[in-house]
């Protein structure tokens, strides 16, 4: 599946663990060369074999273009990425890495509220360090950590000044997310990474928000049902000109496999994006968490979308 997939070649230049379980690594080009530059909240692909990807935050500021840093929790039901980060990546591993993506866009002028549950942390280091850099302070983040919380160094001034609430379950009740939020007015923007219980009291708090003033970052793909309804149609790769049927047995990433497309893959449940594919022809049913109304008039996540019409043509 990962035949000519485009990655930025980078090196591991350093390693260390920051808090028990969690494994830090710094990125650089193998000359020194700068990095394409990331966006505040954006995120990187990691190609750490072949068929493991796996999507982590940039945790370090977007003014820094020398090096990327993520930090990856060694997690107890591993699909085997953040296994292999942790045993099988060391100072000198040569790794392939996608471009950034995605961003958490910050009000300038409102209230941002970010809450965090443990590691969920990440996205918000990389728009916290960018804020305080410009010497933005318009925002507050809530912090559920068991423990001293991960990579707190990171954003230590902010820590102090008063701007991160840091809530210890060990001693404390988590917080209330409900009530956090309707302290605000119109002029709230919140943001969301952490535990799937988090996310849901996130959902219920902002239910009848505007689309525009929330943002959920995902770890964990919802699970997808499938469709095993649809009626088969035919995938047309139009640069190399292949086709298959997709039955609702094999479905469009299966299709994919098939054809040994060019189609990076890492969450395949539609969050992440790596899978992002223009499509040409046909009517692609969108079913992910990731494209806007607007790039979805060119764009489909393959692993998660389906077909209503006959024939697909996709931009492979
Ligand atoms: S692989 Fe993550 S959105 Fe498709």
């Amino acid at each position: 599946m990962a035949k000519g997939i485009r990655t930025v070649s980078t090196v591991v230049t350093s390693c260390d663990t920051p808090a028990p379980g969690v494994r830090r690594l710094i990125l650089a080009d193998p000359d020194g060369w700068d990095l394409p530059p990331f966006r505040p909240g954006a995120h990187i692909d990691l190609h750490l074999a072949k068929g493991l990807v796996r999507t982590y935050s940039l945790c370090n500021e977007p003014s820094d273009n020398a090096r990327y840093v993520v930090a990856v929790k060694l997690e107890t039901e591993s699909r085997g990425g953040s296994r292999f980060v942790h045993e099988r990546l060391a100072v000198g591993t040569p790794v392939g890495v996608s471009l950034p993506r995605g961003r958490i866009e910050a009000s300038h002028v409102g209230r941002n509220v970010f809450l965090a549950g443990g590691i969920g942390v990440t996205p918000f280091l990389s728009v916290i360090r960018d804020m305080e850099a410009a010497g933005r302070t318009n925002y507050e983040l809530h912090w559920t950590s068991r423990g001293e919380p991960p990579l707190a160094e990171a954003i230590r001034p902010a820590i102090e000044a008063g701007r991160i609430r840091v809530y210890d379950t060990r001693r404390e009740p988590r917080p209330d997310i409900a009530a956090i939020l309707h302290e605000g007015d119109n002029n709230l923007y919140a943001f969301c990474c952490g535990p799937n219980a988090m996310l849901d009291a996130f959902d219920a708090a902002t239910a009848s928000w505007p689309e525009a003033r929330k943002h959920i970052e995902r770890f964990t793909a919802p699970k997808i049902v499938a469709n095993s309804d649809f009626a088969p149609y035919e995938l047309v790769l139009a640069a190399s000109k292949l086709s298959i049927t997709v039955t609702p047995e094999l479905g469009l990433l299966g299709a994919l496999e098939a054809l040994d497309a060019d189609v990076p893959v890492s969450c395949a449940g539609g969050i992440c994006g790596a899978c992002r594919t223009r499509w040409i022809e046909g009517s692609p049913v969108h079913r992910d968490r990731v494209l806007t109304p607007a790039e979805r008039a060119s764009e489909v996540i393959v692993c998660v979308a389906e077909c209503a019409s006959s024939r697909l043509v996709l931009d492979l």
